[in-house]
């Protein structure tokens, strides 16, 4: 009933010539079309992705937006802006977002719902830092985050939205969560969503995200609350992406 989604974040990273070996590996590979791909690099290479990936069932997503849809903004981008360009997907409340840009709840909301408005998907990313995660913290600050946004949504637009779980001490790090420890908090969330309606719960797609490699995939991807994977190092080596998304069809 979900379909996985497998989603790479290149964040500040890639060039053009990587964006065009993406669309000629991505074609080449023949992705199982039970997986939904998707490839998010720096705003800049949009165009240029949305050409490489013309005639792929490969989506496109932006790494941030703006809540404004136009104005004095130096350096940003608004949601029109991106759907202009074929965008699917936004991340809203990335951990570096949080941490590096200062975005608390309100302003991951802002961007949730200025995605929404131009039709775009917005991924949530919500995680405990390591400290959090010591002191027996981890449900109450990733289900705060989750409740910030869905709380002040209503029904159709809960429905658009994607949740990724990305622990901040698994990001970038090496240091993967166990299956058993995504898996745990993936049902905490996805019970969080039955009190908003069940058949959100059940259809909600919740996503993975902290060094996940070929190597893990597979084992966190079996789990029966982990949709997908949100992949950051390893969605830059197109090779161990391809095998990724393999190993979720
Ligand atoms: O958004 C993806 C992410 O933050 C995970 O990064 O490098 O640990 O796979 P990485």
């Amino acid at each position: 009933m979900r379909k996985p989604l497998i989603a790479g974040n290149w964040k500040m990273n890639g060039s053009l010539a990587l964006v065009e070996q993406f669309g000629r590996a991505l074609a080449d590979a023949r992705l199982s079309s039970s997986v939904e791909v998707a490839v998010i690099p720096p705003s800049p290479y949009l165009a240029a992705a949305q050409a490489a990936f013309d005639g792929t069932t490969v989506v496109l997503g932006a790494q941030t937006v703006n809540p404004e849809a136009a104005g004095a903004y130096t350096g940003e981008v608004s949601a029109p802006m991106l759907a202009e360009f074929g965008v699917h997907y936004v991340l809203v409340g990335h951990s570096e977002r949080r941490s590096l840009y200062q975005e608390d709840d309100m302003a991951v909301l802002a961007r949730a719902r200025a995605a929404l408005e131009a039709g775009l998907m917005p991924i949530l990313c919500v995680g405990e830092t390591l400290d959090e995660r010591d002191a027996g913290r981890t449900e109450v600050v990733v289900l705060q985050q989750v409740k910030a946004v869905f709380d002040a949504l209503d029904a159709r637009q809960r429905r658009r939205l994607v949740i990724a779980y990305e622990p901040v001490w698994a990001i970038g790090t090496g240091r993967t969560a166990t299956p058993e420890q995504a898996q745990a908090v993936h049902a905490a969330i996805r019970a969080c969503l039955v009190a908003y309606d069940e058949k959100l719960a059940a259809s909600s797609r919740l996503i993975y995200g902290g060094s996940m490699k070929r190597e893990n995939a597979a084992e966190l991807l079996a789990q029966p609350d982990i949709d997908g994977g949100l992949i950051g190092g390893a969605s830059l080596k197109v090779d161990d992406f391809i095998a990724i998304c393999q190993s979720a069809g």
